[in-house]
């Protein structure tokens, strides 16, 4: 499964992407905003640390806007991937924009219907919103699951990206049920690492180590 930071702080990406773990990055315009930074100067920047693709979302909801704005982003790298919200005018932009060669990720997936949808727009990646479904009374990896059994009843190659993932439980399931993407912040990402035994260990480990008075 590759990894995506959903993020728009750049030493955060840094700092994820030298474990040579990172595969990706994901923004969204409330993102942009809480890094403080310019839209397109914080996208170049990302694109040069990750090699992966990075998502800029368009902002128009009409499509011949969400083209204009597309043009612009996909000018920024050859990595940029435009996400585009699950709409009409979304999937029209997707289609269009996928025909053209660029990667398009579809955006505020919360249903298997939306996400055939998006499948037969051509779409590159679906972002389904784990987090949010579940905030909403539902169970968001159940929509995980259906999204796949979809897919692969008619070998869609869309990959599904899994979004607004809030712990390493919804990592896991992702994992389990075969999601091709998740995309989560970096301090869910740096959780995963841990664990209590592991740190005992290590603990006990050098503790012995010392005692032995050797050095490697
Ligand atoms: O990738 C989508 C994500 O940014 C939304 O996450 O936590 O705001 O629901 P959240």
């Amino acid at each position: 499964m590759k990894f995506f930071a959903d993020t728009a702080e750049i030493a955060d990406i840094k700092e994820l992407a030298a474990t040579g773990l990172l595969d990706g990055v994901t923004t969204n315009p409330s993102l942009i905003m809480k890094s403080g930074r310019d839209f397109h100067e914080v996208v170049k920047e990302i694109c040069a640390v990750v090699d992966g693709p990075v998502s800029a979302e368009v902002v128009a909801l009409d499509h011949p806007t969400m083209m204009k704005e597309a043009e612009k982003l996909r000018k920024i790298a050859d990595n940029v991937c435009i996400k585009v919200p699950l709409t009409p005018d979304g999937l029209k932009t997707c289609k269009a924009l996928t025909g053209d060669g660029s990667m398009v990720n579809v955006t505020l997936c919360f249903s298997a219907n939306q996400a055939l949808l998006a499948a037969k727009a051509g779409a590159t990646f679906v972002s389904p919103f784990v987090g949010r479904h579940d905030d909403n009374g539902w169970d968001g990896m159940e929509l995980i699951e259906a999204i796949r059994l979809i897919y692969d009843n008619y070998d869609y190659q869309t990959q599904i990206l899994v979004a607004s993932v809030r712990h390493g439980i919804h990592v896991l399931k992702a994992a389990e049920i075969g999601a091709d993407v998740m995309t989560a912040p970096p301090s869910v990402i740096w959780g995963l690492f841990k664990h209590v035994l592991t740190d005992k260990g290590i603990e006990s480990f050098l503790a012995d180590w010392a005692k032995t008075g050797q050095s490697i």
